[in-house]
């Protein structure tokens, strides 16, 4: 199918991916007897499976029970290593990339050791595969603000490698502005700032991420939809939602594909792009999803472009990257135009 083949080609940026999102059964199952780690899955099928979730709390029950699987710097490497691989063969020329340090910590496993391993595999890919990437460490918001502002003390000797910070995990009863003090102090040290918002949420957790969090991004964003004036205020700034459409599927957020929001979205002038999650769980990486938004919602090429020119515009890259890299999308839509 032609616009199969459209997506494929084209260059794009994923802005919302958790490394640990990208974990895929048969790799669980490997780092699990590789570490003996006990898993109560047996079998890929098993794990599988396991995969029906009714809400985000169902989803991140199995994906913390999955992250006890990795504990060495190698087990990191490998796991970010997969995903660039995959990344790449997908034409995705840029990745900002989520980790859950307190997932690991938590378990004993250093944080050092978590970025160390990541970071490998970064610097790795940026040689062998040609994709730059940044990595961006979430926070878990069910956890204290306390923790997190210890979680922050241990990422300043790190900062070198690490752009921003964002907010993730469960998200009803866990407000942007519980942790308004955490993340005045990671930008006072100079990080950027992004956080899950209006997933499950409401409207007004957005707008507090945007008034308290003083966040660049909204990762989701959905909810947003709710609010007249917010809609308003995030087209008027521009601000960047990074949308998941078959996270939002699996996970209830939306009851069917043809329901997704991401044309009204654009429509209203909101700056969209599109991107995976946490692709071992959900069921397709990033063209999986183009693909699945483009069938349910008829979308044409020229919306798919828009899709990847946002993904680039929205991203942490410097100016001069970003009109590189924009103009290898601008290349890349003009050569398939003329065949
Ligand atoms: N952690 C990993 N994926 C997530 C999501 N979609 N929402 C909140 N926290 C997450
Ligand atoms: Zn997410």
């Amino acid at each position: 199918m032609a616009q199969t083949a459209f997506i494929e080609r084209l260059p794009k940026a994923e802005l919302h991916l958790h490394i640990e999102g990208t974990l895929e059964p048969p790799m669980m199952l490997a780092f699990a007897e590789r570490n003996r780690v006990p898993l109560p899955y047996g079998s890929v099928s098993e794990i599988q499976n396991a995969y029906r979730f009714r809400n985000l709390q169902d989803f991140l029950d199995i994906y913390y029970l999955g992250t006890r699987v990795l504990v060495t710097k190698q087990d990191f490497r490998e796991l970010t290593w997969a995903y660039l691989v995959r990344a790449r063969e997908q034409n995705v020329l840029h990745a900002e990339i989520f980790f859950d340090p307190q997932a690991h910590t938590d378990r004993d496993v250093p944080f050092a050791t978590v970025v160390n391993g990541i970071h490998q595999a970064l610097v790795e890919a940026k040689d062998a595969l040609g994709i730059s990437t940044r990595l961006i460490l979430c926070f878990l918001r069910h956890l204290s603000a306390e923790a997190a502002m210890a979680t922050l003390e241990e990422a300043l000797p790190f900062q070198d490698r690490i752009v921003a910070v964002g907010l993730d995990s469960s998200e009803v009863g866990n407000p942007p502005n519980k942790f308004t003090d955490v993340f005045a102090r990671a930008r006072a040290e100079g990080f950027l700032c992004v956080a899950h918002a209006g997933e499950e949420g409401p409207a007004d957790y957005v707008r507090q991420a945007l008034d308290e969090l003083l966040v660049r991004r909204i990762d989701h964003g959905n909810r947003s939809l709710d609010d007249d004036a917010l809609v308003e205020r995030l087209a008027r700034d521009g601000t960047p939602l990074t949308v998941c459409p078959l996270s939002n599927l699996k996970l209830g957020v939306i009851e069917s594909l043809k329901d997704h929001p991401l044309l009204e979205m654009m429509d209203r002038g909101l700056m969209v792009t599109v991107n995976s999650d946490d692709p071992a769980y959900f069921g397709g990486y990033v063209n999986e999803n183009y693909q699945a938004v483009a069938d349910a919602l008829g979308l044409n090429n020229e919306v798919l472009y828009r899709l990847a020119r946002n993904s680039f515009e929205a991203s942490f890259l410097p100016e001069q990257e970003k009109t590189g890299l924009l103009a290898k999308l601008d290349a890349e839509t003009r050569l398939q135009k003329a065949s």
